[in-house]
């Protein structure tokens, strides 16, 4: 085999040859001279438990492409709603396609309004909007039931179009309920990011118009979320997903992976941090902390991207854009500031911790109006395409269930003891 390694089991002496397909090297194979030894692999590390075509990453060169294409291309040419459709068929939308995708998903924004009276209304007046968005998107599988109908191509369809169109609205009604201000319904005359706006910043004026550039800025900020092939949000949802449970229970795991600090929660965790650091003196006294192992540098470092995440890249330009546009975030200069210290580090090299696509976008959100809070939430948004995208090819793929097996480090076999002698 022109690729492949031997295995040898030496309690028996016997070998097998692997090959080393696609730079992978499939269990099924190793398992026929080794059934029953369990491939330890804490957190899945080494572990690609799929195949997929949705997206394709390069943790040492920074390379990010979805279906083939380069994010910077997207980034630069496309808009959100043309990549979602890319992540879920695969192709770019001809015009007829891309018109009646968009017609699709804006035609399908409004939220049944027991969504919003009964469950979004229903939470304690300073519920996080992340727990909100969590809840109500596994609360819709009850408002749609044929969901459960995975097996029937037009009833996936149909819940890829809902789950795209109303995260927006799920998420600003949490935001909206969160504040004390009124429920504002979606304008369909608006495109996907500036309806959004629309939801999260509208008063009394009869419709909100948002600065173009800052819809076009937010746009590009989904584009960037879209996907990242098998994280812990899409790992969720694989999960769930492979027992057969409904899209929004799926869709809701993810949200809830979603929401940790470690994963799409970090944004808010950068804004926390700069706030704390306050000015640019502090800079190098909270890295050495850092270094020290008192807490993190929020933002930095990536399970996979060894290098400048391609995505934190094009952030810091789209951050040029909007500040033009609202004024400097004040964090921007510390932001700047220890990236700038940080990468002149023998600590932060050696490890290869660089930007991620946290360490920027919450100063945008920020400077754009949004609450801390709401930032997973942004997250959440643009990236319910890329999970659907993995929903449908799993489906697709006919996966089994997940069920991965543990090394038992427990006691060996006890007898009760009853209360009374223990
Ligand atoms: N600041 C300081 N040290 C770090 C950091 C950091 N942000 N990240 C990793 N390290 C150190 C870590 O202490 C360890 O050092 P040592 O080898 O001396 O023990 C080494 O780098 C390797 O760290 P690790 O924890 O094994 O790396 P990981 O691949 O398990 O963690 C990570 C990846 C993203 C969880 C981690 O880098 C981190 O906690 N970063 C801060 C949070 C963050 O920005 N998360 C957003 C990730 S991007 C958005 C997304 O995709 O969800």
């Amino acid at each position: 085999m022109a690729e492949s390694i031997t295995i040898t089991d030496n309690r028996t002496g016997d070998s097998i040859e692997v090959p080393i397909i696609d730079g992978g090297v499939s269990s099924a194979e190793w398992r026929k001279l080794l059934p029953n030894v369990w491939f330890y692999d804490e957190a899945l590390m080494t572990t690609a438990p799929t195949t997929s075509g949705v997206s394709y990453l390069d943790g040492d060169a920074g390379i990010l492409r979805y279906r083939g294409y380069p994010i910077e291309q997207l980034a630069q040419n496309s808009t959100y709603l043309e990549v979602a459709y890319l992540l879920i068929y695969g192709e770019l939308p001809t015009q007829a396609q891309y018109d009646e995708w968009v017609h699709d998903i804006t035609y399908h924004t409004f939220i049944h309004e027991n969504v919003r009276k009964r469950f979004l209304e229903g939470f304690h007046y300073d519920a996080h909007p992340m727990g909100m968005l969590v809840s109500a998107v596994a609360a819709l599988s009850t408002f749609y039931p044929e969901a459960k109908n995975i097996a029937d191509p037009e009833v996936r369809q149909k819940q890829i179009v809902r789950l795209i169109a109303k995260m927006p609205t799920l998420a600003a009604a949490a935001h909206r309920f969160s504040v004390g201000m009124p429920f504002v319904y979606p304008d369909n005359s608006l495109p996907f990011a500036e309806n959004f706006l629309s939801m999260m910043f509208k008063v009394a004026e009869p419709r909100f118009a948002a600065d173009p550039a800052v819809g076009r800025a937010l746009d590009v900020l989904f584009i960037l979320h879209a996907d990242h092939e098998q994280n812990c949000g899409t790992t969720a949802l694989r999960t769930v997903a492979s027992a057969h449970a409904d899209p929004y229970s799926a869709c809701a795991a993810a949200c809830a992976a979603l929401y940790g600090p470690r994963h799409g929660g970090a944004n808010e965790a950068v804004i926390h941090m700069l706030t704390d650091i306050g000015s640019l003196e502090n800079v190098p006294a909270f890295l050495e902390a850092v270094k020290a192992g008192k807490g993190r540098l929020q933002g930095f470092g990536h399970r996979v991207y060894k290098n400048y995440d391609p995505r934190a890249k094009i952030i810091k330009e789209t951050a040029d854009e909007v500040f033009a546009i609202t004024g400097k975030n004040p964090l921007l200069d510390i932001a700047l500031k220890l990236e700038e210290v940080a990468l002149s580090d023998d600590y932060f090299l050696s490890r290869k911790l660089y930007p991620n696509v946290d360490f920027y976008s919450g100063l945008i959100y920020q400077a754009l109006g949004f609450p801390i809070e709401m930032f997973t939430v942004l997250f959440a948004i643009p990236r319910t395409s890329g999970w659907l995208a993995h929903w449908k090819e799993l489906l697709e793929q006919d996966q089994k269930i997940a069920r991965p097996r543990q090394i038992y480090i427990g006691p060996d076999e006890r007898s009760y003891v009853p209360i009374s002698a223990r």
